[in-house]
């Protein structure tokens, strides 16, 4: 990056130029949020990738939703600042062995999180993400037969609101796993009137903690329509950002991971993106995201099927 560049500056320039549009999920550091087109949760991504008529689209987040909009619109380019963004939940979960998997259980719905590869996704019936997880699955009949993958906490969570029986694949995040009762209970001590805000990728143990549990969009719509003044949030940290953006007068405490001094839980994988990073990939269209083309054509079914269900 040159010296004395006003990256904030160059970076509106270029997506002019260029008609690029930047999407930002909620977990991305405060100054990538601060500058992106739109912000949100994984559905709210997809979604705005599906419609928008930009020539280009910077996904700041990780790379399965890169990957989601490559799909969603193979004639543009889809780029992401750093392609080593991953996810360890979408790693949790390689193609080959889902596909034993199914194997070894004929007759299943396969129902798949959005964090999962293009690959995961062509093998999948019906994608869904955490905002409408409860939603598609209830809109299969009870008697269905479900395989439901990778996210265990999330499954286990939908398997008891729903009183359904899906069959788990045992994956999880490396991130929303490590909170714990313990952390959030000292907390609660300290602010007993706070409500507790927790993403479902969190284990059953800190969901029944939980005032309430739902998608980053979900807790965001929560905080903001609450009574409460105090929050413990449950999920990766860079949700605040929004949260007190939306709720100046509410205060937001972040849960701390459970081995850790650090205040906050950060995702190292969705921290990767900088805005220096963001400039040079505007710059340089670089790196792009690509999706092989015998894949994307299975994957965008069930893709599709998600945003018809819940549009
Ligand atoms: P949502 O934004 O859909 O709640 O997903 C959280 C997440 O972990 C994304 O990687
Ligand atoms: Fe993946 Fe977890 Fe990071 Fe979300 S927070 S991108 S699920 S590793």
């Amino acid at each position: 990056i040159p010296e004395g560049v006003n990256l904030k500056a160059e970076i509106k320039r270029l997506c002019k130029e260029k008609n690029a549009v930047i999407l930002g999920h909620f977990y991305q550091a405060d100054e990538i949020q601060e500058i992106a087109d739109f912000i949100g949760d994984s559905l709210a991504l997809a979604q705005w990738a599906a419609k928008t008529d930009a020539d280009i689209i910077v996904m700041c987040g990780v790379h399965f939703m890169g990957e989601t909009a490559k799909i969603l619109c193979p004639d543009k380019k889809v780029l992401i600042p750093d392609l080593n963004a991953g996810c360890s939940l979408a790693d949790s979960c390689p193609a080959d062995k889902l596909a034993e998997f199914i194997e070894a259980n004929p007759g299943h719905t396969v129902i798949s999180y959005v964090n999962t590869s293009a690959a995961v996704k062509a093998l999948t019936d019906v994608v869904v993400t955490s905002t409408n997880a409860k939603q598609i699955v209830e809109s299969f009949p009870e008697d269905q037969k479900i395989i439901f993958g990778p996210d265990k906490n999330l499954g286990n969570y939908i398997n008891a609101i729903t009183g359904r029986n899906m069959l788990l694949w045992d994956g999880a995040c490396h991130v929303h796993e490590k909170f714990s009762v313990e952390k959030i209970l000292e907390l609660k001590k300290q602010y007993p009137d706070a409500a507790v805000l927790v993403h479902p990728e969190c284990k059953g143990a800190v969901a029944k903690l939980a005032d309430k549990v739902a998608s980053t969009a979900g807790l965001l719509k929560y905080a903001m329509g609450s009574e409460k003044k105090d929050f413990i949030v449950a999920t990766e940290s860079g949700i605040l950002y929004e949260m007190r953006k939306k709720c100046p007068d509410k205060h937001f405490i972040p849960a701390p991971p459970e081995d850790s001094t650090c205040a906050c839980n950060e995702c190292n994988f969705m921290r990767l993106n900088t805005l220096g990073k963001l400039y040079n990939t505007l710059k340089y269209e670089w790196p792009e995201v690509k999706v092989e083309p015998g894949i994307a054509e299975k994957a965008i079914i069930p893709i599709q099927r998600m945003l018809e269900i819940s549009s």
